[in-house]
């Protein structure tokens, strides 16, 4: 037993005004700096002031009511503690069971292996309180240390990459020294195009600089997407409080230096948005790096929208040349994987080189590509990306399932569109290559004019990075991916609306550019109907014949059936 005095435990309000009733950090009386006492019982080390418990230095996950009694407890090491000090203290200003406090002691007595291999550290007196009977040493020589893990000694749950990340390195570098600088950094790019693989590179650099810690939060995994909070307390080890774990969060990140990796938040982003925004407004020490299809939009995020792997100008047929570059890197990485032993010779480079053009460098795109390798051609594999949602289908088992199949991965975002943003979307489609505003609102307004909502919509697609702009000549110029018109196109033949839409390519006399994107258009619609159905179609000169759209045949999902020229 310490030959010091018990400790003495106050509570320390160092909250002002709407966060007073928040349950606060409990210091030393008298020590109110003592953030080095440590107090050993057992194998345990407890710093009270970090709120941390070691077991034999690995941390102990102990929800933070639970350890708000240990702490209570070993304020007066033997003594008995009454059930209502404790429930006072642990549920200030707040009406509470005695049931509940129940609960709580038995979640910190399996967390103590209390009764355990003859272990008594605390002993219920009936109808009274506790007492912590374990003996206790009181010191404030050492200063709290995380355990050692894998990134020089510094605590973090970064997953471990399977794969090495390839290209990217200057975006890495300068992405680790922004979010050093900048506490809110969001990397925005549409699905598969690797803001997971450089968010998690960006994060094992950077993890050493953060004394508390890098945590990664994974809200694709989450049941309920909008319990944020719920997710980032679970994986940090603090009590969820569903009624208020904004707040307690808050509090208990306020004295935290940290990093918090929030990957996939476009299917919650405004609760995201509220999270970040109450984090970095009350907790200084607190770093967010976020990986999302759209951005949060709060005040100090910064946006790095990332961009496809650079691939090699097409037809390329150096293979010496076309290796020098990330996408081609990738691709050959990918299908050495799936076939074993794998050279580029000059014949195959110019087909590779057009597959990494086609798919524009996303390489969730070229690895579904690359696993095609085993059973295609390089060539056929070059010629299968006409239809790029039947051809890349093939993900990994144990991937997530929005990216087993590109399909998945726009599933997704269109999932996550209003139905005015689908409807723009689709009539989008029809234009294979870059379009302006004008084009668009020809095309998809039903007043055929560029009136607001139109603009407002197509504003919100860029947003989600569903489609890429860009200026050319002071001119907005919006364009789709080659799988994101592939995708909506489906949809345009599915809705019934693609005769309609293409006769409005096609009646604006005055649009040559938009006539010629009709021809590509359907071009691309002939390509993804069956032979049979496509010598029928497009026999003879170039025509066009509305026709009502016909019912898919069984099996067909996914092409259009429709008799357009
Ligand atoms: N630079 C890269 N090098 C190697 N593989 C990559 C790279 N970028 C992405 N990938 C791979 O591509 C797939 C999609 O990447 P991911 O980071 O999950 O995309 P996102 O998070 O944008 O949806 C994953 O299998 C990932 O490992
Ligand atoms: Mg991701």
């Amino acid at each position: 037993m310490s030959s010091k005095p018990p400790l003495s435990i106050v509570h320390h309000n160092r909250l002002a005004g709407e966060d007073a009733d928040l349950r606060a950090p409990l210091v030393l009386a008298g020590e109110p700096h003592s953030a080095a006492t440590l107090v050993r019982f057992g194998s345990f080390c407890l710093w009270p002031m970090q709120r941390l418990l070691l077991q034999d230095n690995q941390p102990v996950h102990l929800g933070s009511r639970a350890l708000d009694i240990l702490i209570a407890l070993l304020e007066r090491p033997g003594a008995l503690v009454g059930k209502d000090e404790l429930i006072a203290r642990v549920w200030p200003k707040t009406f509470v069971e005695p049931a509940n406090l129940t609960v709580h002691i038995s979640a910190l007595r399996r967390a103590l292996g209390d009764g355990r291999d003859g272990n008594r550290l605390l002993i219920n007196i009936p109808g009274r309180g506790y007492r912590f009977v374990a003996p206790v040493t009181v010191s404030d020589q050492f200063k709290p240390s995380f355990p050692e893990t894998s990134v020089a000694g510094q605590c973090h749950n970064l997953p471990a990459r399977l794969t090495r990340l390839i290209g990217r390195r200057d975006i890495v570098v300068r992405l680790s020294a922004q979010i050093i600088r900048d506490r809110s950094l969001t990397v925005v790019g549409p699905g598969g195009i690797g803001k997971t693989a450089v968010a998690l590179a960006v994060a094992r650099e950077v993890a050493t600089s953060y004394t508390d810690g890098t945590w990664w939060i994974d809200l694709a995994a989450r049941g309920n997407p909008q319990d944020v909070a719920g997710a980032v307390a679970s994986v940090l080890g603090f009590e969820r409080d569903p009624e208020k774990s904004l707040t307690n969060l808050v509090t208990a990140l306020r004295d935290k230096e940290m990093l918090l990796v929030l990957d996939t938040c476009e299917h919650a982003v405004a609760a995201v948005a509220d999270l970040v925004a109450a984090v970095l407004r009350n907790a200084p020490g607190i770093h967010v790096l976020a990986t999302s299809r759209e951005p949060l939009c709060t005040e100090g995020e910064q946006l790095c929208r990332l961009a496809g792997l650079e691939s090699p100008p097409a037809h390329c047929a150096s293979a010496e040349r076309a290796r020098r570059f990330p996408a081609v890197e990738l691709f050959l990485e990918r299908t050495a994987a799936g076939i074993g032993e794998f050279a580029l010779s000059d014949a195959d480079a110019a087909a590779v080189s057009d597959i990494c053009n086609t798919l524009e460098g996303l390489p969730l795109a070229i690895e579904l590509a690359a696993r095609r390798v085993s059973s295609l051609s390089i060539a056929a594999v070059a010629a299968g990306l006409k239809d790029p949602l039947r051809l890349l289908t093939a993900g990994y088992r144990t991937g997530p399932a929005r990216q087993q199949t590109i399909r998945a991965a726009l599933d997704w975002s269109h999932g996550l569109l209003t139905d005015k943003q689908q409807v723009v979307l689709r009539r989008l489609s029809v234009f294979s290559g870059e379009f302006s505003l004008q084009d668009a609102a020809a095309i998809v307004s039903d007043q055929a004019r560029p009136d607001c909502p139109m603009v407002d919509e197509v504003t919100e697609l860029v947003s989600k990075s569903l489609i890429a702009s860009g200026v050319s000549e002071t001119q907005p110029r919006f364009r789709l991916s080659h799988v994101t018109q592939a995708y909506a196109l489906e949809k345009l033949g599915e809705s019934g609306e693609l005769d309609a839409i293409a006769r409005r390519l096609t009646d604006d006399s005055k649009a040559p550019m938009r006539r010629a994107a009709a021809v590509s258009m359907l071009n691309a619609a002939l390509s993804a109907i069956e032979p049979e159905e496509k010598e029928r179609s497009s026999g003879g000169g170039l025509r066009f014949i509305p026709s009502k759209p016909s019912r898919r045949p069984a099996g067909s999902k996914g092409k259009l059936h429709h008799a357009i020229w």
